[in-house]
């Protein structure tokens, strides 16, 4: 099965490949697992107080098509607020990407990475503003 060129783009070379600090309050971590493959992704992004994401970071272990939706996603993302990040849909990537049908599920492990990160980072927020001042 051939890959489209965009994938192989992305895939040859990943955009915002990496880590960010965990412990950073505005960082929220999403980690995934397609149960088809094993596959897993794990999608890092730094949301602003304000719910703007200023940088992304992903850690994929899995197929091309995987690490290509990761790269593409983590490219979307960056400067869009949490509202429409959440409006990125695997049909978007798949589209983009021009994944076959077998490798659609690659395309929705990174949606599912976006809201697992920024329900991460939700649920901080939400716990440090229970703490007292
Ligand atoms: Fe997981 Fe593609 S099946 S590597
Ligand atoms: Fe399983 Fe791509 S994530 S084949």
């Amino acid at each position: 099965m051939a890959y489209s060129d965009k994938v192989i783009d992305h895939y040859e070379n990943p955009r915002n490949v990496g880590s960010l600090d965990k412990a950073d309050p505005n960082v929220g971590t999403g980690l995934v697992g397609a149960p088809a493959c094993g596959d897993v992704m794990r999608l890092q992004l730094k949301i602003t107080d304000e719910g703007i994401i200023e940088d992304a970071r992903f850690k994929t272990f899995g197929c091309g098509s995987a690490i290509a939706s990761s790269s593409l996603v983590s490219e979307w993302v960056k400067g869009k607020t949490v509202d429409e990040a959440l409006t990125i849909s695997n049909k978007d990537v798949a589209r983009e990407l021009a994944l076959p049908p077998v490798k659609i599920h690659c395309s929705v492990l990174a949606e599912d990475a976006i809201k697992a990160a920024i329900d991460d980072f939700k649920k901080k927020r939400d716990a440090r503003r229970q703490q007292p001042a």
